[in-house]
């Protein structure tokens, strides 16, 4: 049996026995309705809790977590498990196409479903992008969302237990634990070392300047994934008698009054397929993430028009929902081989159980990796490549972001990796047979900020169906350019001195469908992002906070446009994506969402 199969057998046993059978009961009417139990709506329903007259409802139509979520290096096996909701792009195929050597021509969209959300699957990376993203979320016309206006925010939720950090920048009051990775393997410190080689610092990206390579800042506690539900619901469920928590209850559909567009519950599916309503007081609080709150606002009659008519919906209120889809796009097949035992491999860590023991006794070793990924790097290509001297001390815009994964596809020996990303058995024949079993590590290439928008739209009037996902990555000639610099760099790094006791090699890969371009020319390149666009499972932007004229669908304050009673408060709001991992920016809109719904209800009961 291969590692994969014993996997889900275990994965398997462990949820029959933690699924809980309690009978639930429900009060019908709340203060407050929250729909997802993700980043967003977890810190929500923390911060209005607080408020002790406040009667919360957080309904989730995923359930809690086990052990096994808890296991950094196991994040990408969430994804093959029912903590994902499975969800798909749509193919784009041809010369122009992307996610092209997956199967169908379909990439994986992971998204959480727990209470936790998308933090009980993802990589538990901690970023807050940079001064530049909220400056011009403000200049946008979004008053409050300064770089100056956030910062308090995310200082509020932060529980930094860092070594080297800027204490300008951080604080340790707060409910989310901030850590070093324990483990450090000897790939971490060429990684970090070659930056002097390009002119470039080790730094603290979450402060003074995003430019730089790092070792990864991580949602860690004891070297175990702190999720959304970990850090903001665990330290309260029990003790707060005002917050009500619904699991695998799945909303369908937000009531809104037709004559007084005012929301005033929502109607959801329990476990045994029956639909109940409840009733919010004061608001209903949308925190579905990206996909799944376009994707309610719709059902419920809130999206464009045209759209909606089609589909046989009632219009309440016509807004370009859905529109404005960004993701980070990465190409996650930059392999490079080594003469030397310093990578991960499954073969190896499961055949020493000295790793599972420091793992569950210690809170140490190779099992406390986040997904594998060790240090990162936040570059500015055009000068990183053209220069190579010292970087520009003015600008700090990063167009892509490396992270260093202390394992390749190479050491894939049971698949999973690879299915995760959904690549077909040829792929993985054709460019890593002759490698398999080899030691290799990967630099990730990321575009941080994509110029090519997607889409998120209903497949039909059935709240069960998925929606329609188009990523539409690379359809700007912009983008791939920047990947394909992207790629560049992480070679240059890959090659660099530091590396030299290694003995790298850049594997030799010839990828299907790109055999006919020379290899490593920007051709060959370019025809490689298209083929293997994997995601960082990013996505932001469909309920767009931005003026009304300018395609907002809700405003700074998160309510939602010609609808009362209604906010958005998840990592859909963002106007436009953000140099680095979405998960701490959401926690951040749910922090101050908090405030402001605070301030907005104190103001209207005085
Ligand atoms: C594989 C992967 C790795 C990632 N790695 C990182 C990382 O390392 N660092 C980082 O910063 N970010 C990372 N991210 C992104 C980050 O986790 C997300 O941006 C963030 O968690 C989004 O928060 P959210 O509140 O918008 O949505 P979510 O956390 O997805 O929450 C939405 C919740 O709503 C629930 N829901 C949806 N529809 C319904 C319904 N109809 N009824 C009831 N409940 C519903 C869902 O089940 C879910 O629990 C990663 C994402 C993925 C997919
Ligand atoms: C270094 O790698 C090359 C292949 O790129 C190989 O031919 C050579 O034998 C390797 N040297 C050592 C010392 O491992
Ligand atoms: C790997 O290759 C480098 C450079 O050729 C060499 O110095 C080193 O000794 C090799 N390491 C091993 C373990 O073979």
């Amino acid at each position: 049996m291969n590692f994969s199969a014993i996997l889900y057998i275990v994965i398997i046993i462990c949820m029959t026995i933690f699924i809980r059978c309690s009978t639930e009961s429900y009060i019908s009417t709340y203060d407050f309705v929250i729909i997802g139990a993700g980043s967003g709506g977890s810190v929500l329903a923390n911060r209005l809790s607080e408020v002790a007259e406040w009667k919360i409802l957080l309904i989730e139509a995923g359930k809690e977590e086990i052990f096994l979520t808890d296991v950094p290096l196991l994040a990408p096996i969430m994804q093959i498990t029912d903590y994902n909701w499975g969800y798909r792009t749509e193919p784009k195929k041809g010369q122009h196409g992307y996610c092209l050597s997956m199967v169908d021509g379909r990439c994986n969209w992971p998204r959480g479903k727990a209470v936790g959300g998308t933090s009980v699957i993802n990589f538990m990376i901690y970023t807050r992008g940079g001064k530049a993203d909220y400056d011009k979320w403000e200049a946008y016309g979004n008053t409050g969302w300064g770089y100056d206006d956030i910062l308090p925010y995310f200082l509020k939720s932060e529980n930094n237990r860092l070594k080297y950090h800027d204490k300008r920048y951080h604080s340790s009051n707060g409910y989310l634990d901030v850590s070093d990775v324990p483990y450090v393997s000897r790939l971490r410190n060429p990684f970090l070392q070659s930056a002097k080689e390009f002119g470039y610092k080790i730094n603290d990206y979450n402060a003074e300047r995003l430019l730089g390579f790092s070792a990864i800042q991580a949602n860690l506690r004891n070297g175990r994934r702190v999720s959304a539900s970990k850090a903001f619901l665990d330290p309260i469920r029990q003790i707060r008698k005002n917050l009500r928590i619904l699991t695998f209850a799945r909303v369908v559909k937000i009531l809104i009054e037709p004559e007084t567009h005012r929301a005033i519950g929502v109607k959801f599916l329990d476990r045994n397929q029956k639909m109940h309503i409840v009733k919010a007081k004061r608001e209903v609080l949308l925190c579905a993430g990206t996909l799944n709150s376009a994707q309610l606002l719709m059902l419920s009659g809130v999206g464009p028009r045209q759209h909606l008519k089609q589909l046989g919906i009632q219009v309440i209120e016509d807004l370009p929902v859905g529109y404005n889809l960004q993701d980070h796009v990465s190409m996650g097949a930059l392999t490079f081989l080594v003469n030397d035992t310093v990578t991960i491999m499954e073969s190896r860590l499961l055949t020493n159980p000295v790793n599972v023991f420091d793992y569950f006794i210690k809170g140490t070793g190779p099992f406390t990796v986040p997904g594998g990924a060790e240090a990162l790097a936040f570059i500015d290509t055009k000068t990183f490549l053209e220069r190579d001297n010292h970087q520009d001390e003015t600008a700090d815009y990063p167009d892509i972001e490396l992270v260093l994964g202390i394992g390749a596809l190479t050491g894939d020996l049971s698949g999973s990796m690879r299915h995760l990303f959904a690549l077909t058995d040829d792929f993985d024949r054709q460019v890593f047979a002759d490698h398999k079993g080899s030691d290799a590590f990967s630099i990730v290439p990321i575009l941080m900020k994509p110029k090519s928008y997607g889409r998120v739209s209903l497949r039909s009037a059935n709240p069960l169906d998925p929606p329609i996902l188009e990523a539409n990555y690379y359809e700007q000639q912009e983008d791939l350019d920047t990947m394909i610099r992207g790629i560049k760099a992480g070679i240059k790094v890959g090659m660099s001195q530091a590396f030299k006791h290694f003995n790298t090699t850049l594997l030799p890969m010839t990828f299907n469908g790109c055999d006919r371009f020379v290899f490593n020319t920007d051709e060959y390149w370019s025809c490689v992002a298209r083929h293997i666009s994997t995601t960082l499972g990013h996505f932001t932007g469909t309920c767009k906070m931005a003026p009304r004229t300018n395609g907002g669908v809700v405003d700074p304050r998160l309510r939602v446009y010609g609808v009362k009673s209604l906010r958005v408060i998840d990592a859909s709001i963002m106007p436009e994506i953000i140099a680095g991992h979405t998960c701490a920016p959401t926690y951040m809109i749910g922090e101050k969402a908090a405030d402001m719904i605070k301030e907005d209800w104190a103001v209207s009961t005085i």
